[in-house]
């Protein structure tokens, strides 16, 4: 395991916005999942919300096979389009592409945060880099297709969309992208690297490479925590930006939710914290009760896996991922029993929102270092 620390901190955040190609793309996929059926009203008011939460976090219980529907798992299908952007180094195309899969609370521009002239924005750092990037809305909410939230949009139909996505950009079949790569790699945040964990696994000829951030195997441990400090709502109701989402969707309810499950005291910018608010994203209680199970077992992808977090991680380590030796992050090693190789990363002070805080460019450089390396 690699112990990272801030000092080049104040450097490289300096950095300008990156000379590039971009452009949004609407890409239609057509997809089947082996989803969870669930027997659950989706939650109508904020009691309703408040009363799923308690249920689904309480220890000792398992709240998920209590509501689980007589016929347990259903096939369900879907045509669906996904908000997405692509972009290249102004030059052309990079020696890679990368996918991009971000996480709860987010939407894409999470990987381009569009503050302060982009100095958050991983796109950037990884064209700087010469490599190309893909990064999209993940099925459910944003420019992509919404959906049920209890029983259509969950985990299992999103590792579908990253699938299809995917195969997709290496059939040069998505609308819009001629570029061919010899390599395409996997880079996820939180539920978006549970999902990548998910693809590589059942899916492993389909990437050159992945990068877990935000993830561990420790999430079951610690969800309750992410749940109660998220301060849900129905989504609705949460900001006007979300008014359109059904029932079901839920978000959090003010600033200091958002600081708790996403930021470490004394790494952030209040300014960051505040655009993470205002323009935070939904999420389904269909995902919220399928996220457990998507990454669980072992993972036999042969290829180079990075798993990095903030050392004050809350979801997937409980705010030390220090508390043992080896250390929570590094100790996903062991699911991966064939990769080559396994390297672990906990960023030290930084918190789940690892792209945000002022550590972002410490995180975006041991990334790029283990691809630059080992794809
Ligand atoms: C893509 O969409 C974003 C958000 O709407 C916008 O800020 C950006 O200018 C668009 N990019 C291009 C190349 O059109
Ligand atoms: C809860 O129940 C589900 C469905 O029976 C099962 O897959 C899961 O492993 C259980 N979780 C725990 C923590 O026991
Ligand atoms: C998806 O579109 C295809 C082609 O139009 C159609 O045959 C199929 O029934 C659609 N599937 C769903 C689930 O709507
Ligand atoms: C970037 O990658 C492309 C494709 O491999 C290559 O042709 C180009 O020379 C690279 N550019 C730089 C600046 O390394
Ligand atoms: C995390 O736990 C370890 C082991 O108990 C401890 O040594 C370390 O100081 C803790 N980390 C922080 C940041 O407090
Ligand atoms: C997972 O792999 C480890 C070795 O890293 C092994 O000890 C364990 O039994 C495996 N678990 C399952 C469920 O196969």
């Amino acid at each position: 395991m690699v112990q990272a620390n801030s000092s080049a901190l104040l450097a490289g955040l300096a950095a300008v916005a990156t000379a590039r190609k971009c452009q949004n793309l609407t890409v239609p996929i057509s997809i089947t999942a082996s989803n969870t059926h669930f027997k659950l009203q989706a939650p109508s008011n904020n009691v309703e919300v408040t009363d799923f939460v308690l249920n689904l976090a309480q220890p000792g219980a398992n709240y998920t096979a209590e509501v689980l529907g007589d016929t347990p798992f259903a096939s369900v299908s879907g045509n669906y389009t996904i908000g997405a952007t692509y972009c290249t180094p102004d030059s052309g195309p990079g020696t890679a592409l990368q996918v991009l899969t971000h996480g709860i609370a987010f939407d894409r521009w999470y990987w381009d945060f569009p503050v302060q002239n982009r100095k958050y924005s991983y796109a950037d750092a990884a064209l700087a880099r010469n490599y190309s990037v893909f990064f999209y809305d993940r099925l459910g909410l944003g420019e992509s297709s919404h959906g049920e939230p209890v029983n259509e949009i969950q985990a299992a139909m999103e590792v579908q969309a990253l699938r299809a996505l995917t195969t997709k950009l290496r059939d040069t079949s998505v609308p819009g992208i001629k570029d061919t790569y010899a390599k395409v790699v996997h880079v996820g945040h939180s539920f978006g690297s549970v999902q990548s964990y998910a693809l590589v696994a059942a899916y492993p000829e389909l990437s050159d490479g992945v990068a877990l951030s935000g993830f561990s195997q420790a999430l079951g441990d610690f969800v309750p925590y992410f749940l109660f400090a998220a301060d849900f709502v129905e989504a609705a109701g949460a900001s006007p930006a979300l008014a359109a989402y059904p029932a079901g969707y839920l978000a959090s309810s003010d600033k200091s939710a958002v600081q708790s499950n996403f930021f470490a005291p004394g790494n952030f910018d209040p300014a960051v914290l505040d655009a993470a608010y205002t323009t935070g994203q939904p999420v389904t209680v269909g995902e919220l009760m399928t996220i457990g199970t998507a990454a669980a077992g072992n993972n036999s992808y042969g290829g180079p896996v990075l798993v990095i977090t903030g050392d004050r991680d809350i979801p997937f380590c409980g705010g030390n991922c220090s508390i043992s030796e080896p250390s929570i992050p590094a100790q996903v090693g062991e699911y991966f029993t064939n990769a080559s190789p396994f390297e672990a990363v906990v960023v030290s002070g930084t918190g789940h929102g690892l792209n945000l805080g002022y550590s972002a460019h410490e995180v975006y450089a041991s990334i790029l270092d283990f691809f630059d390396k080992n794809v």
